[in-house]
């Protein structure tokens, strides 16, 4: 196999495809969590999203494919930067044992940090895309009782793992970005690094929190479903909904 020559720019770009996937993700993961927490505003809320999401309120009825799209998009954004990412894992039990030994000895926070970056990552592997699937092959079966009744009954504990996985790594992941290409001149460099860490952990905290509250308002909710699992919302105000034959869910 033909070696990379040293001054190849091909590392480098690799990197900023790495950074720029993962910053298009972190801002995708941000606004996903806002919009699926609109069950704490209102059932009524949760479904408008839905149906924003199925492109009614553009083309006067719903495509539901049109989630399917989003979430293959996703699905190979997420495949791109795995891809990338997998160019940093250690690659031999003696590349683990150097890193490990090196991570335990220095007790430095950011190369712990990138530890659990590669831990989080790893379980992103498996659990972003049974999510996905989801989301791609049912893309009907998003509703305030359509969604509430799926966490209810079987995704909850995928939903709770795959919420820390996701928030830990999205914000380490935009503080190793900050770092690695923000400068802040008139700032010492070990307060830029202690206040990105604290706006970090300030993240993780409030969308762990809108997380959890959210899942439980979900889990709530479908648990009030047990009876009618194939129940289907309708908002109050009908006459502003379209007709059956336009919504699926
Ligand atoms: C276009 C792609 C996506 C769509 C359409 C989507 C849609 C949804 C919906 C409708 C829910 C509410 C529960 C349900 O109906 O089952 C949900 C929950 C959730 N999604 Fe996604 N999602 C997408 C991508 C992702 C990705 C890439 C991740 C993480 C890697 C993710 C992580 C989660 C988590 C953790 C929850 C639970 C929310 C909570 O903890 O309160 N989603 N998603």
């Amino acid at each position: 196999m033909s070696s990379i020559p040293s001054n190849s720019r091909w590392p480098a770009r690799l990197d900023l495809l790495q950074s720029a996937s993962g910053l298009a993700l972190a801002l995708f993961m941000w606004v996903h969590m806002f919009l699926v927490s609109s069950i704490l505003i209102s059932n009524d809320a949760m479904y408008a999203v839905a149906k924003l999401f199925e492109g009614y309120y553009v083309f006067g009825r719903s495509y539901p494919w049109l989630v399917s799209a989003a979430a293959a998009a996703i699905l190979v954004l997420i495949m791109l930067h795995a891809a990338l990412a997998l160019r940093k894992f250690p690659q031999s039990t003696r590349q683990y044992q150097l890193f490990l030994g090196h991570k335990n000895r220095m007790h430095h926070p950011d190369t712990t940090l990138w530890w659990w970056q590669v831990v989080t990552g790893f379980l992103l592997f498996f659990l972003a895309p049974m999510h996905l699937f989801g989301m791609f092959s049912q893309p009907d079966q998003i509703g305030p009782y359509a969604s509430s009744y799926r966490v209810y009954s079987t995704h909850w504990p995928l939903y709770l793992i795959l919420l820390f996985a996701v928030e830990l790594h999205g914000a380490i992941g935009l503080y190793r970005l900050a770092i690695k290409w923000l400068s802040f001149p008139t700032m010492p460099v070990p307060v830029m690094r202690k206040r990105l860490s604290l706006l970090k952990w300030g993240m993780s905290a409030f969308f762990i929190i809108l997380g959890l509250c959210t899942l439980l308002a979900y889990y709530r909710l479908g648990s009030t479903l047990q009876d009618q699992p194939g129940e289907r919302y309708h908002p109050v105000t009908q006459s502003q909904c379209p007709t059956n034959s336009e919504v699926l869910s």
